[in-house]
């Protein structure tokens, strides 16, 4: 039986907006529209759309971390009840676009990096773990005692990246992982990850509003429009060959192809 690791089914989360917000009376936004999305073990998927097409939203649904309006997320076939799955939550990990707001600042490094480990009730040495992560991450290890303010954006989301990686998970999703970052640290980000997704096989997830990043890094790509998905394919014929108007002009937005396609 080939299973899907993670799957969407008609996944639809509709927000309602409060009384006023959009005109009279209640106001629905249809965020995601009846998704169907079908994740295999060591795919290394890129979601892409503009902004407010529904990536985040999809990306908590996903995670367990949000409820669906209706519809399903299944991950090895068994149905995602939200905050109601620690075994998920060791599997599935997440980098945020921004470290500046998902590491919390009066934390250490050490502290965040464990933070996890202990939640999760992970049975090793947290200090050596957190070790290890940071040498993988590329930080030193006199990191440890420092603050998120002490240390650069790139640091930042090395830092972040340690920390889903600590508790050993097989997904990782990452949600625009460099748009906040200075245009110098992306490339290293990017790289990093795309590192350590060989280094410890693992399935990842990468959303951007950002073609040539997805191109780069993962095989299939899924373009999202309005909460729904438009186009999907392997990367490169998706680039070669787009069929929807919508990434015609995603493509045509990125200055070249990048040449490690
Ligand atoms: N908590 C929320 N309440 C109301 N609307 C929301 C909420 N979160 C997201 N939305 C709306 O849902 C749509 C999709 O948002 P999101 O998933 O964040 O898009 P993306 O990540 O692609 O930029 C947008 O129109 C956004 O304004
Ligand atoms: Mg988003």
């Amino acid at each position: 039986m080939n299973q899907p690791l993670l799957e969407a089914i008609n996944l639809s989360r509709t927000y309602k907006l409060a009384k006023g917000s959009a005109g009279k009376g209640k106001a629905f936004r249809h965020a995601l529209i009846e998704m169907n999305l079908s994740i295999n073990t060591g795919d290394r998927i890129g979601i892409v759309g503009e902004s407010g097409s529904g990536k985040t939203t999809l990306v908590r649904l996903l995670l367990g971390l949000d409820t669906p309006t209706s519809g399903s997320v299944e991950f090895k076939g068994q149905a995602l009840i939200s905050g109601k799955m620690p075994w998920l939550r060791k599997d599935v990990q997440i980098v945020f676009q921004d470290p500046r707001s998902s590491l919390d600042p009066r934390m250490k490094i050490s502290e965040i990096i464990r933070e996890p480990l202990v939640c999760l009730g992970i049975d090793e040495d947290h200090d050596a773990r957190i070790d290890e992560v940071l040498d993988s991450v590329g930080l030193e290890r006199a990191m440890r005692d420092r603050y998120p303010h002490e240390l650069s954006g790139g640091q930042r989301q090395r830092v972040a990246i340690a920390r889903a990686l600590a508790p050993r998970p097989g997904v990782l999703i990452a949600d625009e992982p460099v748009s906040a970052l200075d245009v110098l640290v992306r490339d290293q980000i990017l790289e990093l990850i795309a590192q350590l997704t060989d280094k410890l096989g693992l399935t990842l997830i990468l959303v951007s509003h950002d073609l040539s990043v997805i191109a780069r890094l993962c095989n299939r790509v899924i373009v999202m429009k309005d909460g729904a998905v438009v186009e999907s394919g392997n990367t490169r014929e998706v680039f070669d060959r787009p069929a929807h108007e919508f990434t015609r002009a995603l493509i045509g937005a990125i200055p070249r192809l990048p040449e490690s396609l």
